[in-house]
């Protein structure tokens, strides 16, 4: 097993070096810059007013003129554009991606057992498009395969870097603060994931033979971590391993809302049924110490949705009817330009329309994702007390 380890990771390090050369990191590649239509759909304005604003305010970005006299803005810029319009007046409050100075971080734990149900493509995705929104947001990577860290490219294991497991582990733990890893992408930034996650599974399953009482009991921890980053996030996602672990059920006691991907296959609705029954047990054993756990918000959504295949046309309908509004309106559609392929590793915010097959497929996913983002932010902002108008109703 270590031989094919070894010769696996030279392998891929080496297909690193070619994808993403002349620089050998993905850090290092510039980031696609967004059109001024994609940046008033970031910001939801209107675009014909966002021009008008351009034109006739002062104190903007230039942004970068390509070839074709079209204007492009980083997402650094983006978030100055915002930050001087909002201060305007011209953007209003609930569309302002932050949380007043008393509200917690919308902290939400994507959360299904079940591999393979695009967990990580979910939340690095939405991690994306809620950081262009402008909101400030810190992923938390509890899967010892450290997935959606490698996305990002942060690998504590290989850099040496403190992980989530050095803030949660018995011996000598460190503050948060000190595990958390800034991203390549504005406004979002990590506290990776590693192997050694499978430790504190030992640690804690030891610690209920000692029993001594002392230090922090495992299910507070992720919470009792969070609570020195508090006010410097808007938004925290939890990506969660395919297997029950203390360090999930700790997460998921520090959330604040869920969000259950689910597949439109038979297996994945019967897995469903016995994940949430499980989800629930292990809820309330920490509850025999704790006060009623009560969410914010609790909401499933479909992935991987192919909505001309019969079979899961029928599922998805079934899931509608018992489900009802805890379902998201939107389906996560399955798309050639997240599946496994030449993409793969690239949240659909960095692929642009040209690395994405047909303009038309972009511009598919593009718009699911940021339906998706809609119905997440309407539950972040009901947490803090506003009520976004209606999708597109603007
Ligand atoms: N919307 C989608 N369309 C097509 N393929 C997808 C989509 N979402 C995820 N996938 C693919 O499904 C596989 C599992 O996704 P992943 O996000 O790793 O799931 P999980 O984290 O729940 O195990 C990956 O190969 C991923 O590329
Ligand atoms: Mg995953």
């Amino acid at each position: 097993m270590r031989g094919y380890s070894d010769t696996i990771r030279d392998a891929l390090s080496r297909q690193n070096a070619r994808l993403f050369a002349p620089d050998e990191r993905k850090s290092d590649k510039e980031l696609r810059r967004l059109s001024v239509r994609e940046t008033a759909e970031a910001l939801r304005i209107n675009y014909n007013t966002l021009r008008h604003h351009l034109k006739h305010m002062d104190g903007f970005p230039d942004g970068r003129l390509e070839p074709g006299n079209r204007r492009t803005f980083s997402v650094e810029e983006i978030h100055e554009i915002q930050r001087i319009l909002y201060e305007a007046g011209k953007i209003p409050r609930e569309f302002y991606p932050r949380k007043g100075e008393t509200d917690l971080p919308a902290t939400i734990a994507v959360y299904n057992l079940k591999g393979g149900v695009a967990k990580t493509s979910l939340t690095s995705n939405l991690s994306e498009f809620l950081a262009v929104r402008g909101y400030r947001v810190l992923l938390i990577d509890l899967d010892p395969q450290g997935s959606l860290s490698d996305l990002f490219d942060v690998k504590a294991d290989i850099d040496d870097l403190p992980s989530i497991y050095d803030v949660l582990r018995t011996e000598g733990p460190v503050p948060i603060t000190e595990a958390i890893a800034p991203t390549y992408f504005p406004n979002i930034d990590i506290v990776p994931g590693s192997l050694s996650m499978t430790e504190f599974e030992f640690e804690t399953s030891a610690s209920f033979r000692l029993a001594d009482g002392v230090g922090t009991p495992w299910h507070r921890k992720i919470v009792n971590a969070l609570e020195l980053v508090d006010s410097y996030y808007d938004v925290i996602l939890f990506d969660t391993p395919p297997h029950m672990s203390f360090a999930v059920i700790a997460a998921v006691f520090a959330a604040n809302g869920l969000l259950i991907p689910v597949s439109a296959g038979m297996l994945d609705v019967v897995s469903l049924e016995k994940f949430l029954d499980l989800g629930a047990s292990t809820l309330e054993v920490v509850e025999q110490v704790e006060q009623e756990k009560e969410y914010d918000f609790m909401r499933f959504i479909l992935t991987r949705y192919s909505p001309h295949d019969q079979a899961q046309l029928q599922l998805s309908s079934f899931l509608r009817s018992q489900l009802g509004p805890a379902m998201l309106k939107t389906d996560f559609l399955n798309s050639a330009a997240i599946g496994d392929g030449s993409n793969a590793m690239q949240p659909i915010m960095e692929l642009g329309p040209q690395a994405a097959g047909t303009r038309k497929t972009y511009d598919r996913i593009f718009e699911c994702l940021q339906n998706i983002t809609y119905e997440v932010e309407e539950e972040i902002m009901a947490s803090w007390g506003f009520k976004l108008p209606k999708m597109g109703g603007e």
